[in-house]
């Protein structure tokens, strides 16, 4: 069996700060790895202040993590510049928060450059190598440069946008150029595929194949969607396990979290959190038999706090929830508790367990794997009811979730009532259609649909599990 070689800026464990990694990348990779004997190469999460090229290696359950720090500089260009500067907001559709300077893309190619003469040494003659997400974009064609001809392909966790977008990216060609190195590209979903092919088509002059592969620049790849999933069976064992109930059981005896709404998300601003809050305090101005009833628990992390974007999105976010607590909590009862820290998943399980919604909000969001977890965690019997944002990747698979436009306070409130009032039968019938596809759609089968394309197996298409129509609007 060949090996797999999985590369991607996150890895999971370690952190280098001795914590596990908060993001669906690190948490499906970790999953994906889990029953090959593969090698995950990656940043060790720490800088040093001279690139040394030092590969750090340890075995973790079964899988040789090879890390390497980066140099302090790099870090700024391309971590905190080219990466979340300029592909992270462009890619997610805010073009007002996006950074053309030239520096963050030099820094970017360079680090690209650096990783792959790294990973080099690691690689055999049957090794098939699957990079990861909008940092690594010219991985293939660096470890190309340097004569690898294995079988290489890529998975954008992130939207690919509209081409209009794309076209802001001041060196948007030799960046799409880089990506047909691949031999396959994978993206979320069918609009973030169309998109690709738009661009690609309209703005390059590439073309179709006969066997519906992209031509241009001279190469030949194969793009697919392929939606991430979670490990489905793993979240409903650790939603039993004593952790997870003990959690479970000390909100589900305590009068405040009776009605307890929950919200999981890295503090970024694409997750649509001023949103959310606008729209909970909507619900609580029109619903005042809920003010000291419904709570909103928020658990958000920081996230890429030296970028200044992230560090506005917090100070509003404090400010928002200061004054909506300050207008309606009352002596014994505060309407949102919100916490900047990670849990572990098992105490995440039980927290999700014990809330009768999930808001899932974002403004953009490649899929968005806490939508998926929320339903894998809950009582079959007793289900809660999963409020979905249509700009979720998310959105186009979990159609039984109450779809909500996050920029309408109106419809976060009118959901967040149906979603508390819904009877005992309409939640089951969601939960379980929801549920069905979670299991189905599980990152074992992103993981196989992916490898076995990369492998070139003629049988396997990239899996469409879309239904054509758009996601209906069902508050
Ligand atoms: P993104 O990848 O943009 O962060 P996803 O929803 O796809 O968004 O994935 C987020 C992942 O991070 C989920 O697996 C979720 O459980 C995890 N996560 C988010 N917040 C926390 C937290 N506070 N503690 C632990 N894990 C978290
Ligand atoms: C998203 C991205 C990942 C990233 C994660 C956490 O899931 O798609 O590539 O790892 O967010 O962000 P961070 O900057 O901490 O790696």
């Amino acid at each position: 069996m060949s090996r797999l070689i999985v590369v991607s800026n996150r890895v999971n464990p370690p952190s280098g700060k001795g914590e596990e990694s908060v993001g669906g990348l690190a948490m499906a990779l970790a999953a994906a790895l889990r029953e090959y004997s593969g090698i995950w190469f990656g940043w060790s999460g720490k800088t040093t202040p001279e690139f040394t090229g030092q590969l750090n290696m340890q075995r973790v359950e079964g899988v040789t993590v090879a890390t390497v720090d980066l140099e302090e500089g790099d870090y700024q260009e391309y971590y905190n510049g080219y990466a979340n500067k300029t592909l992270w907001p462009l890619f997610h559709y805010r073009v007002d928060l996006t950074a053309y300077d030239r520096s963050f893309g030099e820094g970017y190619d360079r680090v690209n450059k650096r990783f792959a003469e790294t990973l080099r040494p690691l690689i055999e003659p049957d090794d098939i190598i699957w990079v990861h997400d909008y940092h690594l974009i010219p991985m293939a064609r660096e470890l190309r440069r340097l004569g690898v001809t294995n079988r290489i392909g890529f998975f954008l966790h992130i939207p690919w946008p509209a081409h209009q977008l794309v076209v802001t990216l001041p060196r948007h060609r030799p960046l799409v150029e880089a990506m047909f190195h691949y031999d396959v590209i994978g993206f979320q979903t069918e609009e973030n595929l169309q998109a690709f092919e738009g661009y690609v088509l309209n703005e390059v002059g590439g073309e179709k194949t006969e066997d519906g592969r992209l031509r241009a620049f001279g190469q030949i790849t194969e793009a697919g969607a392929f939606p991430i999933g979670i490990d489905a069976e793993d979240f409903a064992r650790i939603t039993k396990s004593p952790r997870a109930m003990r959690v479970y059981d000390r909100m589900a005896a305590h009068s405040v979290f009776r009605k307890m709404v929950v919200g999981v998300d890295r503090l970024d601003y694409s997750k649509g959190l001023e949103e959310r809050l606008l729209g909970f305090e909507r619900f609580l101005h029109d619903h005042e038999e809920a003010r000291r009833e419904v709570m909103l628990l928020q658990i958000a992390p920081l996230s890429r706090d030296e970028v200044e974007a992230y560090q506005d999105i917090r100070h509003r976010l404090d400010g928002l929830i200061g004054r909506i607590n300050g207008a309606y909590a009352e002596m014994d009862f505060t309407p949102i508790r919100y916490l900047n820290r990670s849990y572990r998943r098992d105490e995440l399980a039980g927290v999700y367990r014990a809330a009768k919604a999930a808001l899932v909000t974002p403004l953009r969001d490649g899929m968005n794997l806490v939508a998926k977890e929320y339903v894998a965690s809950q009582n079959p019997e007793d289900p809660g009811v999963l409020i979905l944002s249509r700009f979720a990747g998310a959105a186009r698979q979990m159609k039984e979730a109450l779809i909500i436009n996050p920029n309408s306070p109106e419809e976060i409130s009118d959901a967040l009532s149906r979603a508390l009032a819904m009877d005992e039968a309409e939640r089951k019938r969601r939960w379980e259609d929801l549920m069905d596809n979670v299991t189905r759609q599980d990152v074992t089968a992103w993981r196989d649909d992916f490898v076995a394309a990369l492998k070139g197996d003629p049988t396997v298409q990239a899996a469409n599990t879309e239904t054509p129509d758009e996601p209906a609007v069902t508050t």
